[in-house]
């Protein structure tokens, strides 16, 4: 084969690879190798794009425990104050190209007893012990894409250190002033 027809086949096998993950929405990079055993557990939204599914969500959690078959049982739960009766949502995530190597932090979720198809659940940063940096992105009915975005911490607060890198990521990939902070260490939150 001479140069050129090499070049054009590892530039279809480029273009198919990128159609299976990123659906049209915009390239973000994205966390590698990624470990899910580590992500599993407790984590706190600290700060989002205030989307419709959302709005006027405060104290919000999501909760990740491993299913029998090795997908994800996520809980995200939240209140809408002054209510302080957690109103839950209940979906199933995997990974999404779960023979990558290195496993990348692409997953797929799907709420309310939906398979999870796409990939939609983009892990950019994390250490898995502090934060996590979350890009969502779904193209809608009119093929434009809506996402989002959230700062999770398995505390309700990051340290200034930790706070700081996420602020530069922030400013790097994503829309500041579209950014809701909920509340979430406010005593009307609760403990929980
Ligand atoms: C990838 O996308 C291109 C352009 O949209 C399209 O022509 C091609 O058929 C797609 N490939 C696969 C494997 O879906
Ligand atoms: C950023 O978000 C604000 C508030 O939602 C919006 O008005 C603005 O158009 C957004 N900017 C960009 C570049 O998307």
């Amino acid at each position: 084969m001479n140069k050129s027809i090499i070049l054009l086949f590892s530039l279809l096998l480029v273009t198919c690879a990128e159609n299976i993950s990123d659906s049209g929405c915009p390239v973000r990079p994205i966390f590698k190798p990624f470990d899910l055993q580590k992500y599993l557990g407790r984590w706190y939204e600290l700060a989002r794009y205030d989307i419709y599914f959302e709005k006027g969500c405060d104290c919000g959690y999501a909760d990740y425990t491993l299913n029998d078959d090795g997908s994800v049982h996520v809980k995200n739960c939240c209140k809408r104050l002054p209510n302080t009766t957690p109103s839950c949502t209940i979906g199933k995530a995997v990974i999404s190209y779960p023979n990558a190597s290195p496993i990348e932090g692409k997953i797929s979720v799907a709420f309310r007893g939906l398979e999870p198809k796409e990939s939609n659940y983009w892990i950019l940063d994390t250490d898995y012990d502090n934060f996590v940096i979350v890009y969502f992105c779904q193209m809608d009915d009119t093929q434009k894409p809506r996402d989002a975005f959230w700062l999770l911490g398995r505390a309700k607060e990051l340290t200034a250190e930790i706070q700081e890198k996420a602020d530069d990521y922030i400013e790097r990939y994503f829309n500041r002033t579209a950014i809701y902070t909920p509340k979430q260490k406010s005593d009307s939150c609760g403990a929980e």
